[in-house]
This record gives structure tokens, sequence and C-alpha cells, in this order.
């Protein structure tokens, strides 16, 4: 397989007596969209700093295109663009301005490249109008734009999504993706927000605590999710639950019918033992659960923000 564009390793932070962040291990590969699920206060952005060199880990190591952040920082970070805090930008320049301005901090930026992340990120109708005249959602493609500047192959956003409409998530999803597909570029994006990982990543990765306690293919979230509860409308609902609390089926009484965790074959077994009890079966269903299913039960119902 090709070298991952990021592997982290062992990463842990401690503060004073406290481990933030808790032996935290993942790669992402070249053209990867991945998403850094979890609560507030989970370890998302300790861990995006310690990626790119904002704060020292107290162990473990980010490699960066095989690069030690550690103790080659200067040639890994040169793969890296990243918006962790909001990023800086001069309110009364123009858009363009501002890339410029940022341009000439990074060496090898030509204009041609200004253009082209202007467009990439599409803010070619507006990058000549001052900053303070955007939107936010305008703000953080303007950030995006400045990240990409130096061809980046790993582009790494704290939580970018925070403030934005629906249509400007809809908008940045699509942009990363493109980015992704088209450019070839790793991307690692921290969300509490489950719905919008679903649509925007190819992996996600649940942190909490500290720690990272799954890492699925998003179809994964999605396909466990189909296969693992059935919906039973029956025809007397307080006596069928009588008949599969007694089989020790785990179930759930809701105005539907009877959830349960079952399988397909044991829904059909499930079927069978209400028929015999005399019980009339009007339909069975599965029940799709979502990705914020799946990942309250993961957490054990943490509640998010
Ligand atoms: N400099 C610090 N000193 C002490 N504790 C810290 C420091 N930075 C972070 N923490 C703690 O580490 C934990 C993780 O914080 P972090 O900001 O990484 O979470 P997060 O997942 O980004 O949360 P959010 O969704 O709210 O942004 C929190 O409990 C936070 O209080
Ligand atoms: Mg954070």
């Amino acid at each position: 397989m090709d070298r991952p564009t990021v592997l982290i390793k062992g990463l842990s932070k401690k503060i004073g007596s406290r481990l933030i962040i808790d032996n935290v291990s993942f790669e992402v590969p070249k053209g990867e969209v991945f998403g850094f699920l979890g609560p507030n206060g989970a370890g998302k952005t300790t861990t995006i700093r310690m990626m790119v060199g904002l704060m020292k880990p107290t162990d473990g190591d980010v490699w960066i295109e095989g690069k030690s952040i550690r103790h080659e920082f200067e040639q890994a970070i040169r793969h890296v663009g990243a918006i962790v805090e909001n990023p800086e930008m001069y309110k009364y320049l123009s858009g363009y301005k501002n890339l410029v301005h940022y341009a000439r901090m990074v060496p090898g930026v030509s204009i041609e490249r200004i253009d082209e992340v202007v467009r990439l990120v599409g803010l070619e109708q507006r990058i000549h109008d001052k900053v303070k005249s955007y939107s936010l959602g305008m703000r953080q493609r303007l950030g995006v734009a400045q990240a990409l500047l130096q061809k980046p192959t790993l582009l790494i956003l704290d939580e970018p999504t925070n403030g934005l409409d629906p249509a400007g998530i809809r908008e940045l999803r699509d942009y990363l993706r493109t980015l992704a597909r088209e450019e070839g570029i790793s991307i690692v994006v921290s969300s509490h927000l489950l719905a919008e990982m679903e649509l925007m990543c190819d992996r996600v990765g649940v942190i909490q605590k500290g720690r990272l306690i799954d890492v699925r293919l998003i179809g994964e979230f999605v396909a466990e999710g189909e296969k693992e509860r059935y919906l039973f409308r029956v025809g007397t609902p307080e006596r069928a639950a009588e008949v599969l609390t007694r089989l020790g089926v785990s179930l759930k009484q809701t105005e539907a019918g009877l959830e349960v965790d079952a399988g397909q074959e044991q829904a059909a077994d499930i079927n069978e033992q209400l028929v015999k009890a005399g019980i009339r079966v009007h339909g069975i269903s599965p029940v799709k659960k979502s990705l914020e299913d799946k990942f309250l039960e993961m957490t054990g119902g943490e509640t998010l923000a």
C-alpha cells in the first residue's frame, strides 16, 4: 500500500496530571476525507494542534508524507494547510489582497496560484470585495483558499462548518470532496455534528475523552445500523412485549410498534415465536439506525452540544 499522507502513532498529551489525549493512532491515505468526530471537550482541537506542531505531544508522533512533525518539522509542515482557530484576516482589505499578503510570507507561491485557489473555493465573484462585507461562509472559504496556497497534500480543518447555515455546509462539503477527488488532497475535518460527517467523509474516527474509540468507513456505520434492528407491528403490543421479554429479547416499545435488537435471522425466529404465542404480526421492517444513534450508543449516550 502507498504511504499514508498522515500517520499518527500513540499520540498522547498530558497537561498537569490530566491525560487529555490518550494513545491516539490512525492514518489517512491519499485523497481521503477523514472525519474526526466527538463531543465538546473530547480532544479534537488538541489532537489537531499536535498534528500541526502548535503543541508538543507528551508521547507519540505524527508523520506527514513520512516526515516527523517532532523531528523534521520544516519538512513535515510544508505539506500541510490548516485552519485551526479562526484564520486571521484583514477585514478592511479585499479577499484577494489578503491572499497576496499571505502569499508573500510563503515561499514559492505564484500569482497564478492565487487565482487558482480562488477558483477552487468558488470565490471569483467576490474576491475583490472587502472581507468585512463577506458572510461567515465566504470567510471560511477564504480561509480554505489561504490554506491551499502552498499546494498542501494534507488539509486540516477544525470544525469548519461552525456557524454555517445548511446551504453553506453543503457548499463546503462539495468543494472539500472535489479537492479530495480532483487534487488528491487528503483532508482531516473535525466536527461534533454527526449528520454532517455522514455527508462529507469517507471514514470517521470517533474520539471520546481523549481516546479514539472507533474508526469506520462511513458506509459501515450505516450498513450496520440497517441490519441491527427490526420493527414489529403487532395486534397486541403489550402481550407481544411480554412474550419477547420472557425470551430474553431486548426491545423498545414505540408508537409504531416494537423495536427489537436483532439481525435478519433472529427477526424471523422472533416472528415465529410471536405467531406461536397467538399474536398477530402485521408487519416486520428493518429500522435504519442513524449515525447519531450509533454514535450515542458508542459514547454511552453522552449528550452532544
Ligand atoms: N491548555 C490546556 N490546559 C488544560 N486543559 C486543556 C488545555 N487545552 C485543552 N484542555 C482540555 O482538554 C480537553 C480537550 O479539549 P479540546 O479543545 O481538544 O476538545 P475539542 O474536542 O476540540 O472540543 P470542542 O468540540 O469543544 O472544540 C478539554 O477537557 C479541555 O478542557
Ligand atoms: Mg475544538
